[in-house]
């Protein structure tokens, strides 16, 4: 059977996707109502970072938990990742160890590799090119917080600022569903020729539109959720913390006078962590529009999903478990009670 990946939301189609947020959102209220299904029993998460996580790291974590399974940490620097062992060694060897792997990596072709040689499914939990199960937590959130009377389909969400991988991960989730997507951000820092062209396929197949724009009234008109990140990309060294700012600021900023070109209304959507008063002030994301921390919850409520549908369900073969059971039965007799009578105990 060919091993699923989740590497990329771009590889599933919007009924795949629909089905994740519908497990997760299904999982949360079970979760919520205080049944905790061993879904994840005996299943063990290998989780390679090679950067610092708080959402990410404890959201898997605790999703491994609450399902009935287990979580390593597998901290930056601590494992071998294409250093003193290759790639592909290390994947095969974790495919043999773990039941499954999620990888936050420096380098997108890292993970793209990890899933490449791995016969257990890799989750992509960010790279320099796109952040996956961020999109699904973000959709969940715009889902639990939609307008009275429009569907998800009906909505704008607007992200202001850099073309980190978060605005392009918007950029793909929002498209692939059919809703309405636009960039504010300066030209330079706009999402790529590549980035556009997978919009526009997106869009042909869902009906939903983008705009990448530097003019504000433009890009928040009618937005239903304004969205920043960070100015400072995490890869991007070749400018200094002083000259990305005098590109971003103040024209960049979200604002109560930015949040005043959406709709009345319109949420205020970050995927955390803020430099507050940098791209957001604390007005807007203290306000009562900021859904930004029922969206870190959400981290955990998609990891909850993509983990059930990516491990499926354990459907052990009944006469094999018999015959094993059986053989290590008499195993054990042999080995620790070889003066009794070799019985079948069942
Ligand atoms: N949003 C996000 O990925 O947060 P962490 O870097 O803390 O995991």
């Amino acid at each position: 059977m060919t091993v699923k990946h989740f590497i990329n939301t771009n590889d599933y189609s919007k009924e795949e996707i629909m089905k994740i947020v519908n497990l997760s959102l299904s999982l949360k209220k079970c979760i919520k109502a205080g049944y905790y299904p061993q879904l994840l029993k005996n299943k063990t998460l290998g989780m390679v970072f090679q950067q610092s996580s708080t959402r990410t790291r404890v959201s898997f974590e605790t999703a491994m938990e609450q399902l009935g399974g287990h979580a390593q940490y597998l901290a930056p620097g601590q494992i071998q990742l294409g250093g003193h062992e290759t790639l592909e060694d290390t994947s095969c060897v974790l495919s043999r160890l773990v039941d499954i792997v999620m990888a936050r990596v420096d380098r997108h072709q890292s993970v793209v590799d990890l899933a490449k040689y791995a016969s257990i499914p890799i989750i992509n939990a960010m790279s320099d090119y796109n952040h996956p199960t961020q999109e699904i937590g973000d959709l969940i959130t715009m889902i639990e917080h939609l307008p009275e009377g429009k569907r998800i389909e009906d909505c704008k969400v607007a992200f202001v600022g850099d073309a980190t991988q978060v605005c392009a991960s918007l950029g793909f989730i929002s498209t692939k569903v059919g809703m309405r997507f636009a960039q504010f951000g300066p030209v330079g820092y706009q999402l790529s020729e590549n980035h556009r062209n997978i919009l526009e396929g997106n869009c042909k197949v869902s009906g939903g539109s983008f705009l990448i724009s530097d003019n504000a009234e433009e890009a928040l008109k009618d937005a239903d959720f304004v969205y920043t990140d960070v100015w400072y990309g995490l890869y991007d060294a070749e400018l200094s913390e002083e000259e990305r700012l005098a590109i971003f600021y103040p024209k960049y900023q979200v604002t109560s006078e930015l949040m005043k070109l959406a709709k009345p209304g319109a949420k205020f959507m970050h995927c955390l962590p803020a430099s507050r008063n940098e791209e957001v002030t604390d007005e807007v994301i203290d306000s009562n529009v900021s859904i930004v921390f029922d969206e870190a919850e959400n981290r955990l409520t998609a990891m909850r999903g993509l983990l059930v549908y990516f491990l499926g369900l354990d459907k052990p073969d009944a006469e094999k478990v018999t015959e094993s059971k059986f053989e290590l039965e008499r195993l054990l007799a042999a080995t620790f009670e070889p003066e009794k009578e070799l019985v079948a105990t069942f």
